[in-house]
Order: C-alpha cells, then sequence, then structure tokens
C-alpha cells in the first residue's frame, strides 16, 4: 500500500491562463451543439454557483423523489454497505465522481471513517463551487479525513488521483448521475472506468429503476419549477460567461418519459423565430425549434446486472430503498475483460 505522496502538486487555484482555456472549450461546445440539428447543449455545464443552487432545490423538491430513495439506502444500509466493500485489511482511496454537496456520500465516508478504513477521499466535480466547499466542509464534518478535492472532469481527474495515491479504490458514482449518459454511451463509460482501475477495485453507483412513467416525469417537471429554472439557468451562464444575449423569456422548459427505452429528456423549446448572438456568432432559432438539454436514463436491475459484466465487473450486491424506486449497486473490477 503506498502513502499518499507529496511530491506531486495539485495546482486548484485558477490562474487567467487557465480559466481563458476553460471559458474557450465551453465557448466551442456551445457553438458546436447550437450549430448542430437538431440542437443540443452538453449538460455538464448546468453546474455554475446558481446551477449548484438550483439543483438543491431540485433535491429537496417533493417531486424529486430520487434523492430521497438513496438516502434512506445510504443511512439505513451504511453499514452492510461498509462490510462488502471492506473486503480486505488494506485502507482505502474513496474516490467520488460528480460528487456535489456529498450529503449521501458523508454517510459512508462517516462509516468508513469510524472503521479506519479510508486513506484518502477525492471528490471530483466539474463544478469550482463545489470542490470550494467541499474542501471547507468536510473536513469540519469529519476531522481527521485526508481530503483532495479535485476540479474537473470524471476520467482527467482520476488519473491525477492515481498519480497521487495507489490505494486500493473505491469510486463512488451517486445520484444517478450515470444515467446522464445516452443508452449507448454508457457502457463505453463503464470500460473506460474499469480500464482506469486495478483488479480488485471496488465501484458503488447509483441507479434510478424503471417505475410508474408518471412519478418519473413528475420529477423532471416539478410542480415548483425548479427543473425549469434549471435549464434556463445555463442559457443565462451562457449569457454571463461567453457574451450572449438569450432573452430567457423566449424559452420553455420541456420533460418527455418514454417507459420503453427508458429514457427521460428534457428540451428548451424556442416560443418564437429568434435570433440570438453568442460573442458575435449569430444562432437563428425557428419557432418551436428545441435545444436538447439532458438524458436521465432509467435501468432495471438486469440491465444493470448484464452492463457490469459486459464492462469487466462483477455485480457484488444491490441495495434498494423500500419503494424499490432505486439501486446502489456494488461492482468489483475483475481480473478477466
Ligand atoms: C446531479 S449532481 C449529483 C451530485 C451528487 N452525486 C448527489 O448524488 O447528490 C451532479 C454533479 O456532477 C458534477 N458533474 C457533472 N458532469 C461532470 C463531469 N463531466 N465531470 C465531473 N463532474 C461532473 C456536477 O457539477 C454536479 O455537482
Amino acid at each position: 500500500m503506498e502513502k499518499f505522496s507529496t511530491e506531486v502538486a495539485i495546482d486548484l487555484q485558477p490562474s487567467p491562463k487557465r480559466l481563458n482555456k476553460k471559458i474557450n472549450i465551453f465557448l466551442n461546445d456551445v457553438l458546436e451543439g447550437l450549430q448542430s440539428s437538431p440542437k443540443y447543449l452538453d449538460s455538464k455545464y448546468f453546474y455554475d454557483k446558481r446551477g449548484d443552487e438550483l439543483f438543491q432545490k431540485i433535491m429537496a423538491s417533493n417531486d424529486y423523489y430520487l434523492t430521497n430513495a438513496e438516502m434512506e439506502i445510504l443511512t439505513n444500509q451504511k453499514a452492510e454497505i461498509a462490510d462488502a466493500v471492506l473486503t480486505d485489511t488494506n485502507k482505502l482511496d474513496v474516490i467520488e465522481f460528480g460528487a456535489g454537496d456529498a450529503t449521501k456520500s458523508i454517510h459512508l465516508l462517516k462509516e468508513l471513517n469510524e472503521k479506519k478504513a479510508i486513506a484518502n477521499y477525492f471528490p471530483i466535480d466539474i463544478s469550482e463551487n463545489i470542490i470550494n466547499l467541499l474542501n471547507k466542509n468536510i473536513p469540519a464534518a469529519i476531522p481527521g479525513l485526508s481530503i483532495h478535492g479535485l476540479n474537473g472532469e470524471y476520467f482527467d481527474m482520476l488519473a491525477k488521483a492515481n498519480q497521487i495515491s495507489k490505494n486500493k479504490k473505491l469510486v463512488l458514482f451517486l445520484g444517478a448521475n450515470i444515467g446522464n449518459f445516452k443508452f449507448d454511451a454508457m457502457p463505453a463509460f463503464c470500460k473506460k472506468l474499469r480500464n482506469q482501475l486495478s483488479d480488485g477495485d471496488m465501484a458503488l453507483i447509483g441507479f434510478d429503476l424503471k417505475k410508474d412513467p408518471k412519478k418519473i416525469l413528475a420529477a423532471y417537471d416539478d410542480s415548483e419549477g425548479f427543473t425549469s429554472q434549471f435549464n434556463l439557468n445555463l442559457l443565462r451562464r451562457i449569457n454571463n460567461e461567453l457574451n450572449a444575449n438569450f432573452n430567457l423569456g423566449n424559452f420553455e422548459h420541456y420533460a418527455m418519459y418514454d417507459p420503453d427505452s427508458g429514457a427521460c429528456k428534457s428540451y428548451l423549446v424556442s416560443m418564437k423565430e429568434q435570433k440570438v448572438c453568442i460573442d458575435e456568432t449569430p444562432i437563428n432559432f425557428e419557432k418551436d425549434e428545441t435545444i436538447f438539454m439532458e438524458i436521465s436514463h432509467k435501468y432495471s436491475v438486469s440491465q444493470i446486472d448484464e452492463i457490469a459484466v459486459q464492462c469487466g465487473f462483477k455485480p457484488v450486491k444491490h441495495f434498494f430503498d423500500k419503494k424499490k424506486y432505486f439501486v446502489d449497486v456494488i461492482w468489483e473490477s475483475t481480473r478477466f475483460r
């Protein structure tokens, strides 16, 4: 087991050069999406400071059942989850993809920390705001825990964590974030994850399960309108950061769920013919033209197990909430791929 290496410096301060690079990538991605037909925006850009706040409101809303379901699993079954991931006496590097505010994972972190089973905690998030928050809040909540927040994309930051420390890994990917990949892209993501892990490393992944279509649709079109504000906030972010002139009042949020495929999709619809300029590039919208914003895929348990095996993992255990709305699965990296 290797100790945390102090030789690898992590630059978490955004230098002007790094900021410019980030903004250029954001601009290119936005222009590529809005110059395509049909138009789309990448949902990873939802999370600026306001986006983070709106997502907290969505999670607390009555219609968004996912958070309560997964919270129930992580509070009531944290001891069983810890037992299932602690297969030997090695300490773990716990790496959390898209950690958000860690309100759910903190229960498992505390449980593992009490068992003195954590070497390092690496929360990874594309939102700088979130990483700053975690670096500040987690040491207060779990004194003594060695935390190294990594601001960036999942796999770039996993590679960084790998450079820093080579303990046995437990990757957390909670909140049904894995549902945000299109059905065909999800196994490719899991294979990539497997390829960056060693035999015996573990993953704990949260999947939202197929259920009453009305229940699912309500979660993505909540009666308080937070999902709508969350989607529109990306246009506001583009206005602020990329010198654009979207009129948010000219777009409406629309969500739909297809129970056959399990795909829940959200769109912004242009309410009129209009031209928007983004950093001097004109983008034309027809009346009723859509921008595809996000997919949230729902799975059956058998689909999840099949994907695990297909991607080089052994499905070890399923943890359900009482209503069986949601499942957190433990996968182990196997030698056979
Ligand atoms: C839906 S929230 C879920 C947060 C948390 N996992 C939970 O269950 O409450 C998704 C989080 O993933 C982050 N995220 C989205 N795409 C990402 C990417 N490509 N790389 C790293 N973080 C990402 C967002 O910034 C956000 O904090």
